[in-house]
């Protein structure tokens, strides 16, 4: 199984920049919602801060490239990618 990271980290006290702020939570419920819709053999984790806050919403497929600024449309390709893996 292949692993979504997707980091839904918040900095409420803080004015510098974070994933939650830019909306990651929701990408994170739409990528699963593709994920079981795709009949993918793949799950999306929920992370911490992985270090590249001005870029955010920041995702990665575990142990490969980052996608930074990431949107559903920047995302179909990986989820394509996983379509054709299985
Ligand atoms: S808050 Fe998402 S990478 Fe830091």
């Amino acid at each position: 199984m292949k692993t979504i990271v997707v980091c839904t980290n918040s900095r409420p006290f803080t004015s510098q920049p974070s994933c939650a702020h830019r909306g990651s939570e929701a990408l994170a419920d739409w990528l699963e919602g593709e994920i079981e819709t795709r009949g993918l053999d793949a799950t999306v984790d929920r992370s911490v801060c992985l270090g590249h806050c001005p870029y955010g919403p920041n995702v990665r497929l575990l142990g490969e490239d980052f996608y930074h600024e990431s949107t559903r449309e920047k995302l179909i390709p990986l989820l394509e990618a996983l379509d054709k893996a299985d």
